[in-house]
Order: C-alpha cells, then sequence, then structure tokens
C-alpha cells in the first residue's frame, strides 16, 4: 500500500458539489462532512463524527449555519465547537468536533489534512483554466476501489493509452515516442514531457478539433505530488507550429485535469476534467467531450480495479520489472514516499481530539 502523505493539502470536491446539504467525504482516512455557509458562502469542514455516540454528521441536517446530528441533536457551529445538547443547559466543554482548513481556488475545494497551523493556502497548486470563462470543462469524479499509487502509476505513464484506450485517445506514435523526464525535488514536481511530430489523430481530438490527417500531438504532464496532475495538451495539423514569442494560435489546446484524492488505504478519487481553447460554444462538442472522456476515465477505473484485486492475491513483496516508459512513475514515488516521511515526523494535528481512551483524550461527554 501507498502511505499517506499526511500536512498536504487535496483536493475533495468540486465548489458545485457542495451547497446547502452536507456531503461526506473520507479523505486520507479521515471522515470529513462539507457544506457551504448560509452567511457568507465559505466552505466548512468538519470532522464526520459526532462526539456523542460517533454518528456521522454528514446524515444529519443544516440548521442556518450548523449541523445538527441526525440521532441525538447535539448541534455544532461552523468552527466545530458544540453549542447545544438536548435535555440540560449546560454544554460539555469538550464538546467539539475538528474543523478543517479550506481553501476554493480554480473551481476546486482543497482541504488540508494534517497539522491545521501548518496550511499554507500559497502552497496549493493552481490549474487556472477550471475557472476561466476563456476555456470551456468538462469534468467528473470515479471513485476507485485501489490504492491511490495505483492511479499515480497510471496518469505519470500514458504510454497505456495505446493499449488500454486504443481507438479512444491511443495510438501507437504515444507508445513508440520516448518520454524526456525532469524532477524538481524542492516543489515536489515531475515533468515527463512526450512529444510526437506526426501522429495518427485519435477520434477523441479528430472529432473535437475537425483535424483531418496527421498531426503534430505534445503531451507535456507536470505532477505536483500528492494531489494535482496536469497534462498539456498541444494538437496541430503536421506543419503547423508555435510562433517565435512561443504563441501558438494555430494549434488547439487540451488542459486535462486531474486531482489524486486518496479516501482509504484501497480507494480513491478520481476527480477529472477537460479544458479547452476552441469551440468553446459548441455543445456538441462539449457533450462529446464530457461522455468521450468519461468512457476512457472509466477504461482506466476498471483496470485499477482489476489491477488491485490483482495485486491482493499476490505474496507479500512480489517484484516488479521497470523500462524507460516508467521513469515518471518512479520519480513520483520516489517524490510521494519523501513527502510521506516529512508528513510523519510533522506535529500531530492540533485540531484532531484524541482518540478516546487515548493519553489525553477528554473525558466521554456526559452530566
Ligand atoms: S450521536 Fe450525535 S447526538 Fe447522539
Ligand atoms: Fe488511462
Amino acid at each position: 500500500m501507498t502511505a499517506f502523505a499526511r500536512n498536504q493539502w487535496y483536493v475533495a470536491a468540486y465548489g458545485r458539489e457542495i451547497g446547502r446539504e452536507l456531503l461526506g467525504r473520507t479523505i486520507l482516512g479521515e471522515p470529513i462532512a462539507f457544506y457551504r455557509s448560509e452567511s457568507d458562502g465559505a466552505v466548512v469542514a468538519l470532522h464526520d463524527r459526532c462526539v456523542h455516540r460517533r454518528y456521522p454528521l454528514s446524515a444529519g441536517r443544516l440548521d442556518g449555519d450548523r449541523v445538527v446530528c441526525g440521532y441525538h441533536g447535539f448541534t455544532y457551529d461552523t468552527t466545530g465547537t458544540c453549542v447545544f445538547v438536548p435535555g440540560q443547559k449546560r454544554v460539555p466543554r469538550t464538546a467539539r468536533v475538528a474543523s478543517y482548513p479550506v481553501v476554493e481556488q480554480d473551481s476546486l475545494v482543497w482541504v488540508w489534512i494534517g497539522d491545521p497551523k501548518s496550511a499554507d493556502p500559497t502552497a496549493i497548486p493552481r490549474a487556472p483554466w477550471l475557472a476561466d470563462p476563456r476555456w470551456t470543462t468538462v469534468g467528473g469524479m470515479e471513485p476507485i476501489d485501489a490504492d491511490y499509487g495505483l492511479l499515480v502509476d497510471n496518469l505519470m505513464d500514458l504510454s497505456h493509452e495505446t493499449y488500454l484506450h486504443g481507438g479512444y485517445i491511443g495510438t501507437p506514435e504515444v507508445a513508440e515516442t520516448p518520454i524526456t523526464t525532469t524532477v524538481d525535488e524542492g516543489a515536489g514536481v515531475v515533468r515527463a514531457s512526450r512529444h510526437m511530430a506526426d501522429a495518427e489523430c485519435p477520434p477523441f481530438y479528430a472529432r473535437s478539433t475537425g483535424i483531418e490527417g496527421r498531426i503534430t500531438r505534445w503531451q507535456d504532464i507536470e505532477y505536483h505530488a500528492p494531489c494535482l496532475y496536469l497534462l498539456h495538451s498541444r494538437i496541430a495539423p503536421v506543419g503547423v507550429l508555435p510562433g517565435p514569442d512561443g504563441d501558438d494560435p494555430d494549434a488547439f489546446h487540451v488542459e486535462i485535469t486531474y486531482a489524486i484524492t486518496p479516501s482509504t488505504e484501497r480507494s480513491v478519487y478520481d476527480f477529472w476534467a477537460v479544458s479547452r481553447d476552441f469551440a468553446q460554444d459548441d455543445e456538441d462538442v462539449t457533450t462529446f467531450l464530457h461522455d468521450f472522456n468519461r468512457t476512457v476515465v472509466m477504461q482506466d477505473v476498471d483496470a485499477l480495479n482489476l489491477l488491485q484485486r490483482a495485486l491482493d492475491t499476490e505474496p507479500e513483496g512480489y517484484q516488479e520489472l521497470s523500462i524507460n516508459i516508467d521513469t515518471g512513475g518512479l520519480a513520483a514515488r520516489r517524490i510521494l514516499a519523501r513527502l510521506v516521511a516529512e508528513g510523519a515526523t510533522a506535529a500531530p494535528d492540533a485540531a484532531r481530539p484524541a482518540a478516546p481512551g487515548a493519553p489525553g483524550a477528554p473525558a466521554s461527554v456526559t452530566g
């Protein structure tokens, strides 16, 4: 299993998913209830377990900006402080649940998993096209029953497009063309590029751009460990090159964004989005790209579900055999391992109450 990298930002949801209904998601094993405040529209994230009998708060209801537990009515404010208990006036002092730092940016809701004092919103990587009117974006989220490391592997090595997504986005040139990989250790970013000078145009691009014939196809991956994966895709008829100043008006650009958010040891949220800078108002293209890309994503989902089930039957310490195409994926694994180690040595979460019975745990809520 790939260990979790704590003290990091993770995408919890698209902004559009969070409103005046409680949404429960489990992130790095932590159950969290999300909702949008009525007073200022900010997203609130609270530990999704009532202090009374651990009932999920996400199964309760909102009363203005407060969450009312659906079991016996303990009521919490946006900071997680319990402000009402039934049957008595005094609210026990220790009655509170953790609240998590949240930032909404680029249409994504990011949550900080770790010591809240270390949460730095400026460290969140950007995907500006997701909320830029010059781009049209389709997207979704698919849960996968697999170790999140398998999804990182999958996205870092696109040679699988030729085999797993043949007839959709894969063509022979993807697997044939070598990649160049660079690693920015300090920033925790892996870049893997594959530039195909003369390639078949797969249906994904032929039908969305209208290009007939062969293309130059550039795939430039940027993985901002642990969560955000960007694939800058440039498509143009063969012979169309970027301008001298780096401007590139005659090419078609697609920004493919993934957020890889570990849920449990054996499940991951696969957020995906496809943004384009052409045919922005063409509803047919929008529908096509949504449905087609979701089909491609589901091919990966099915493959990773299958792979995880197969790995579960392997003896411990099973061997792998890596080749050149795995350079990006191996670099990503190294950076993740470093982030895991750094996150594990950081201070414990101040906002998380200790587990009941643990040293320093609050007395049980009575009285
Ligand atoms: S479990 Fe929440 S009020 Fe009892
Ligand atoms: Fe894939």
